[in-house]
């Protein structure tokens, strides 16, 4: 990337402006851009990806900008269909500026099991897979020997007893753990499991069960920080008091620079500050709140994933079971206050892949790859983090002052003064209208847009009867 990722009042260009923007920054022909087109996945292709295709589906596809990931500037792509995500994960961006997100990713191990039914006795079968461990591990590697050249393959494999008796007699599982290197895995883990299961029941005296990898990939995880300082954090009027100075480059009407220009309530950084780990308390007291609280992280995180052609439900599955490891449902992103700013920390399952799956035919997920400036699964997953604790950071936020409504609002009577076919600067005039009187509907949405396009007709008219004055007072 030639450019930085923050650029102010993207969000006011024209698509094609915005196209030639990034275009730019990537060094490519905005022509690059036909990848995510309408109409770019062919239905021939369509109908080689899955069973029984009758059409194609799509999905409005976006960039956040604002981020930082590990020093680097980066455009974040996303896939989502409601409003208000895309702006929040810019908006979050913006207040994590200049450091940004710092990101740890672990090796890329994944895991599968084989589960052992019938087993006589369950200690003895246990001791035998793990005194063979060792050569199950062998045999493996040997199926997949370019992937362990790469540095990756079977790495290990222990024993769980799942029960001593009952209707599936004892039950054992075998785990076998699998770098996947670039792959999220899925196939590759599938097969090597396949493959060990008749010899790992044998050895342990039972009958082959199930052979699968596990969407709990707790060795799989990505754990993502970013420091706030409260200037970034103040609403309202309050964020214009001393000692608060908008940067060079702040626009107050920029839903992505990091600061909008909330009419209503006012709150200074410290009070946003308090709220927020307030919040965060909150989330890891209530299992209730804290599925709310996770679903904001995910907005941002499987709008990264369907963007990029990921298997988001394995994530979605994966994170959700992580949450719950500890015995009850918990937050995967807790917030704490530090002096003059926040510290935000999300650490959840991320498994994710730059080979394979649909990016061999789905050219808008590649364009998404490159925009991200991704070529690993590690940077993958560092980004996928990064817009998940930026999406909850925004919704605390919001939550923890104004509250999520008028944000949503102010979106939402964009939405609709387009629809109504508001263009140019009419789509911000019928959209504050709409947010001023609180009165979000698509029926007033035009109303008020056929009341200002009449008023400028009006006005042009006079205008032009004023500029044929001065031709006709002679007569
Ligand atoms: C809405 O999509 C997400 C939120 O509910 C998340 C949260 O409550 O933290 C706003």
């Amino acid at each position: 990337m030639t450019r930085g990722s923050r650029i102010p009042g993207f969000y006011r260009l024209r698509v094609e402006e915005r196209r030639a923007r990034l275009a730019e920054a990537l060094g490519r022909a905005p022509e690059t851009f036909a990848a995510v087109d309408p109409g770019a996945l062919a239905l021939d292709v369509a109908d080689g990806m899955i069973e029984n295709v009758v059409g194609t589906y799509a999905l409005p596809f976006a960039v956040a900008v604002n981020f930082v990931v590990d020093g680097t500037e980066v455009f974040v792509p996303m896939c989502v269909e409601e409003p208000s995500i895309v702006a929040a994960a810019s908006n979050a961006a913006r207040m994590a500026r200049p450091d940004g997100f710092t990101c740890e990713v672990s090796p890329p191990v994944m895991i599968g099991q084989i589960q052992i039914t019938n087993v006589a006795d369950v200690d003895a079968g246990a001791a035998a897979l793990r005194a063979a461990a060792d050569g199950l591990v062998a045999e493996a590697r040997a199926l997949v020997p370019r992937l362990a050249e790469r540095g990756g393959g079977p790495r290990a494999l222990d024993v769980r007893t799942l029960a001593r008796d009952g209707v599936d007699g004892g039950v054992l599982v075998a785990h076998l753990h699998v770098d996947c290197r670039d792959a999220m895995g899925a196939n590759l883990v599938n097969t090597l499991c396949e493959a060990l299961a008749d010899r790992a029941a044998a050895i342990a005296g039972g009958r082959a069960g199930l052979r699968i990898l596990s969407n709990l990939t707790d060795e799989r995880t990505v754990t993502v920080r970013c420091r706030i300082d409260d200037a970034q954090l103040a609403v309202g009027g309050a964020k214009r008091r001393p000692p608060y100075h908008a940067p060079a480059g702040f626009d107050p009407g920029d839903p992505s620079s990091g600061r909008s220009n909330e009419a209503g309530g006012e709150a200074s950084g410290p009070e946003v500050r308090a709220a927020i780990a307030a919040a965060s308390r909150f989330a890891e007291l209530d299992p209730y709140r804290a599925a709310t609280h996770n679903k904001g992280i995910m907005n941002g995180v499987d709008a990264v994933l369907v963007a990029t052609g990921q298997d988001w439900r394995a994530v979605e599955a994966g994170a959700h079971a992580y949450a719950s490891l500890r015995g009850s449902y918990r937050p995967l992103a807790v917030w704490r206050e530090v002096p003059h700013g926040l510290e935000g920390e999300l650490a959840m399952p991320l498994s994710v892949g730059t080979v394979g799956g649909a990016l061999h035919v789905h050219q808008g997920a590649r364009l998404a790859l490159e925009l991200a400036g991704v070529t690993c699964a590690d940077r993958l997953a560092a980004v996928a983090g990064a817009a998940g604790l930026a999406t909850n950071l925004a919704a605390l936020r919001a939550l923890a002052t104004e509250g999520i409504q008028r944000g949503h609002m102010a979106l939402h009577a964009r939405g609709l003064a387009r629809a109504a076919g508001a263009t140019g600067e009419l789509v911000e005039l019928v959209a504050a209208e709409l947010a001023a009187t609180g009165d979000v509907k698509a029926e007033r949405a035009r109303e008020v847009l056929a009341r200002l396009v009449g008023r400028r007709q009006d006005a042009a008219l006079a205008a032009k009867l004023q500029a044929v004055q001065p031709a006709e007072e002679p007569r």
